[in-house]
C-alpha cells in the first residue's frame, strides 16, 4: 500500500528548510541528485517500510538569494535540519550529488551515522575537464535557463531505453529540473566543481553501508561503485540491471527492495 508523503518546512539554525517525509520510526535521510529535487525520492517514500521514517530534504530550500555554495554548506544545511528534527542518529545517504553531500556530512558529524546509503555516486573530486564542463554548463544556464540544462542532463541521467519504455519518467525528470530556480542550479554546480576528494574518508566509514548502482550508469559507473564497496569494510554492493544513473527512478521497485532488505538486515 502506498504511504502518505507530506511536504514540511521548519526553521533551523541555517534558515527555513523544506523536506518530504513518509512513515514513522527509525530515520533514514535521503539526499537528492543534481539538478533534481526531493521529489525524485517519491517512489521510495511511497514504499517506506513499517517502523521507518524516510526524510528527503529539499536541498535548494536553504540556498540564499545571493549565496555561493559549497558541498560543506549543503551538508551543514542537512545537519541543521536533522538537529531541528531532534534526530541524534540516522541512516543517511544519497544518490550522486546526494552522495557527495553524504561524504561531507560524514566528515562533519560521523557519530550521526548509524548506516550509509551510497547510490550512483563517487568519492573523487571533479577532474579539471569536469570543472571546465561545469563552467560551460553555468554559462548555458545563464544564457538559456533551466530548460537548456534539462536538455543537456537528461541523456546523461537516464539510460537510452527510458525515452521509449518510460516516457513518464523522462517527463518527471524534466519537470523537476524545470521547477528549479536558476540560482539553485548554479549554486549546486559551483558546489560540485569545488568539492574535495572524499576517497580517504571511505576507510573511516565503520557503519553498515549499502552501495547501489545502475548497471548502465554512464556518469558514475559500476567500477566506481565496486571500488567504494571494496574500500568500505561493512558494505554490500547491489547492481541494478537495466538502470542508468537515476537508478531509483528507472527501477523504483528493485531499488526500494534492495533498500528495504538492507534496512531489515541491519535494524
Ligand atoms: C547528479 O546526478 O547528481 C550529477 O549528475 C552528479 C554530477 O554531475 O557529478
Amino acid at each position: 500500500m502506498t504511504k502518505t508523503t507530506t511536504r514540511r518546512t521548519i526553521d533551523t539554525a541555517r534558515g527555513a528548510i523544506a523536506w518530504l517525509e513518509a512513515g514513522a520510526g527509525w530515520p533514514l535521510v535521503l539526499l537528492h541528485a543534481f539538478p533534481l529535487t526531493a521529489e525524485m525520492w517519491r517512489p521510495q517514500l511511497d514504499r517506506v517500510p513499517d517502523d521507518w521514517r524516510f526524510i528527503a530534504p529539499e536541498l535548494s530550500s536553504a540556498v540564499p538569494a545571493s549565496g555561493a555554495r559549497s558541498i560543506d554548506d549543503y551538508a551543514r544545511d542537512v545537519g541543521a535540519l536533522i538537529d531541528a528534527l531532534q534526530i541524534d542518529i540516522a541512516v543517511v545517504g544519497g544518490l550522486s550529488m546526494g552522495g557527495y553531500i553524504t561524504f561531507a556530512l560524514f566528515r562533519q558529524s560521523p557519530a550521526l551515522f548509524s548506516g550509509m546509503i551510497l547510490a550512483d555516486t563517487r568519492p573523487q573530486a571533479d577532474s579539471p575537464q569536469a570543472r571546465d564542463a561545469r563552467a560551460g554548463m553555468r554559462a548555458v544556464l545563464a544564457r538559456d535557463g533551466v530548460s537548456a540544462i534539462a536538455d543537456q542532463m537528461i541523456p546523461r541521467l537516464l539510460s537510452g531505453r527510458v525515452g521509449q519504455e518510460q516516457p513518464d519518467v523522462v517527463r518527471h525528470v524534466r519537470a523537476m529540473i524545470e521547477s528549479s530556480a536558476p540560482r539553485a542550479v548554479d549554486a549546486a554546480l559551483e558546489a560540485m566543481m569545488t568539492r574535495p576528494d572524499s576517497t580517504a574518508d571511505l576507510a573511516r566509514v565503520s557503519c553498515a553501508t549499502l552501495v547501489m548502482v545502475g548497471q548502465e550508469d554512464a556518469v558514475t559507473p559500476v567500477s566506481e561503485a565496486d571500488a567504494m564497496h571494496r574500500a568500505i569494510e561493512r558494505s554490500v554492493l547491489v547492481t541494478l540491471p537495466e538502470a542508468g544513473h537515476l537508478s531509483n527512478l528507472e527501477r523504483p521497485e528493485a531499488f526500494s527492495r534492495a533498500l528495504v532488505d538492507f534496512l531489515a538486515a541491519h535494524w
